[in-house]
């Protein structure tokens, strides 16, 4: 295991490139199988989810190259003989599941282990599970794997209400019926770019998908998709997550290139606010910090509103706001777990029930910390790049899971940041 080694404060002065998005590839990884040749896919990053789910989708027999350089993959669906998603993999990464649409889809049958929790508690798949069995999959428990097969030749469909609306169900089902399902409708379907961007795929591949960036979605099924090229999107959270370190220390000065502004819904509404500058241009995003941030509340909503996968970055850079604010997640009730970490740091921060209280603003000290999941280590990483002194932050294998090169982009702006073994 890695460990980070982080001397602050260092003010970030320069451009960081944008990566492609983990959450989008995932699901266009997952929508390759369903194609009757292979399909190549464009700006997929370097990312332990990426190839943990390549292992996920290998299992099955399906070719799959990643050309890591380029960022590109080509996925073979062709020679797919097994219709299974183990424990083993499925227990890492929870996107895994997808292999439960992805699989009913190409061949009426999967047999995919369920996911369990999480870090920061249970995360359900019965949205998942109640949406197949409305679409007329038979579904079976045995021994915490999910059987999900086609009984009868056709599957009709129908319609289901997804409450609440979940992105990952969304997707589940929207793989499950583009070629099985005859008519089938998802109501309060997600409309994050992550959906939007999988129904583009399928439908460049033949699928009929109508409603695509709506809460409804009606799905026709097609007898044949093809294999395609396309392009995954930049990721929006890394692009907020250096957006909120730009801001971070008063004399930051940043331009992030390869955006996609459009994609980040009501959360530049929200860093307007802050009294940083900001400028959009095209694809480009310019910050200029402050010396004096203003405390600015948020509560996380389903897309287009603050993303929870921001929550614990935003609670970071609160701690050097001048006053009060309030970070609240209605997605995810107890996704806190950098709180006592920030507060070892010197952070003034109290949870009550799903929300944080951060009292800025406040002079961190650098200390050991350590990484408990995937956004609470990016937003320890960020809190030490502005506190005083060293900080040692533990267990960074979680960042490794979701932002490419993470260190080499920073310390390329003037962090200084060792990636060294624990
Ligand atoms: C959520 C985020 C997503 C983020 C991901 C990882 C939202 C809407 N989704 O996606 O943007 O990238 O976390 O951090 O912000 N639910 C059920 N039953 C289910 C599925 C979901 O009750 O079968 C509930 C969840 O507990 C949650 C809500 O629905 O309260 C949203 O779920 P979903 O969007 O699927 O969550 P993730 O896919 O984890």
């Amino acid at each position: 295991m890695d460990k980070f080694i982080i001397q602050g404060p260092t003010p970030l002065k320069g451009t960081i490139p944008i990566s492609g998005s983990k959450n989008a590839a995932l699901p266009l990884m997952a929508a390759s199988l369903l194609g009757d040749s292979p399909s190549t896919l464009n700006l997929i990053p370097r990312l332990k989810d990426i190839y943990t789910f390549g292992k996920v989708i290998s299992e099955t027999g399906a070719g799959l190259q990643f050309f890591e350089d380029e960022n590109r993959m080509v996925i073979d669906p062709a020679t797919i003989h097994s219709y299974e998603a183990p424990y083993d993999l499925v227990r890492q990464m929870r996107a895994s599941f997808y292999m439960m649409g992805a699989l009913i889809g190409r061949a009426g049958e999967a047999k995919v282990s369920l996911p369990g929790g999480c870090a920061w508690g249970p995360r359900p798949v019965d949205l998942h599970l109640k949406g197949f069995e409305k679409m007329g999959i038979q579904i079976d428990l045995d021994q915490g794997y999910v059987h999900g097969s086609i009984k009868k030749n056709r599957v009709e469909g129908g319609v289901f209400k997804l409450n609440p609306s979940s992105v990952g169900a969304t997707i589940n089902l929207v793989l499950g019926a583009v070629k099985r399902a005859k008519k089938f409708i998802i109501e309060n379907a997600a409309m994050e770019p992550d959906v939007v961007l999988l129904c583009k795929m399928l439908q460049k591949m033949g699928a009929d998908i109508e409603g695509v960036g709506t809460d409804c979605l009606t799905i026709r099924k097609v007898e044949k998709l093809n294999g395609v090229t396309f392009s995954n999107d930049p990721d929006r959270i890394e692009t907020g997550t250096f957006m909120i370190a730009a801001a971070l220390h008063p004399d930051s000065e940043i331009t992030l290139t390869g955006c996609k502004p459009e994609d980040l819904g009501k959360f530049p509404k929200s860093f307007r606010k802050l009294g940083v500058e900001t400028r959009i241009d095209g694809k480009n995003i310019y910050i200029r910090s402050v010396k004096k941030i203003n405390p600015v509340s948020v509560t996380t909503k389903i897309y287009p509103g603050f993303p929870t996968d921001l929550q614990a970055q935003w609670a970071t850079l609160m701690t050097q706001a001048e006053g009060f604010s309030k970070v609240t997640d209605t997605i995810y009730f107890d996704r806190f777990s950098y709180v006592p970490e920030l507060n070892r740091l010197g952070a003034n921060l109290s949870i009550d029930k799903n929300s944080v209280s951060i009292k800025g603003k406040t002079a961190l000290q650098g200390a050991k910390v350590m990484s408990t999941d995937l956004r609470a280590s990016v937003s320890l990483v960020m809190a030490a790049l502005v506190a005083e002194g060293q900080s040692d932050i533990l267990r960074v294998y979680h960042l490794d899971r979701g932002y490419e090169q993470l260190e080499v982009k920073l310390n390329n702006v003037g962090a200084s940041i060792q990636r060294v073994p624990e």
